[in-house]
């Protein structure tokens, strides 16, 4: 499995620059950090060698062609983030043929994945921490894409989004997301158990006891 950082701090980004495949960021994120956008990208695209999604703004299929175009020539590895409305897929199709990659973004349903997948999509990115968040199963969605995509062998890859928790990034792995986006404090924690720390802690104080 693939583990992004979903940030668009770029202190965070270099901490874990060692580690990560790729990057997310999206407009919240990036208005926390309140700097130009772009700025914010290609300093992003010069710490990570690997996928970095960059949202576009507009919701009509022309905008969101015209910003994907003026960003995509700022690095190689940049992924058009668009969102999951019907707009959406034929901006994602347009660059699709163009040799843009796109990340379609706000997924909260396996037929929008597969429409995702359809258009020629990169990347699709289910909620899976929204989801939850209303009481629904947001693994139970990528459940259903990895089936989906699966049954049909599309190539989009999927992004499991919106991770709240280190048991979420385990979940994605165990159904098989291709990809997990995974937010700087809960990677942090992903290195972490009580019992290494006792372990460790005991290791030392039993090696005082070594004859030197
Ligand atoms: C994904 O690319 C999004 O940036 C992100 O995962 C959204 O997560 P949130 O629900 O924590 O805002």
């Amino acid at each position: 499995m693939k583990l992004f950082i979903d940030t668009a701090n770029v202190s965070e980004i270099r901490e874990m620059a060692w580690l990560v495949d790729g990057v997310t960021t999206n407009p919240s994120l990036v208005a926390k950090e309140k700097r130009p956008f772009r700025e914010i990208i290609a300093e992003i695209c010069e710490l990570v060698d690997g996928p970095i999604s960059a949202e576009v703004i507009g919701l009509e299929t022309d905008t969101m062609v015209a910003e994907a175009r003026t960003l995509a020539p700022i690095h190689d590895n940049i992924v058009i983030k668009i969102p999951m409305t019907e707009a959406g897929m034929k901006a994602v199709k347009i660059l699709t043929s163009e040799g843009i990659r796109t990340n379609v973004t706000l997924v909260f349903s396996a037929n929008q994945a597969m429409m995702a997948a359809k258009c020629g999509a990169t990347f699709v990115s289910p909620f899976v921490g929204r989801i939850d968040d209303m009481g629904g199963d947001g693994m139970g969605l990528i459940a259903e894409i990895k089936d989906c995509y699966q049954n049909y062998c599309f190539a989009t890859e999927i992004l499991a989004a919106s991770i709240r928790h280190t048991r979420h990034l385990l979940d994605a792995a165990l159904l098989g997301a291709d990809v997990a986006t995974v937010p700087y404090g809960v990677l942090k924690k992903a290195f972490d158990h009580p019992l290494t720390d006792l372990g460790i802690a005991r290791f030392l104080k039993d090696w005082e006891g070594v004859p030197r």
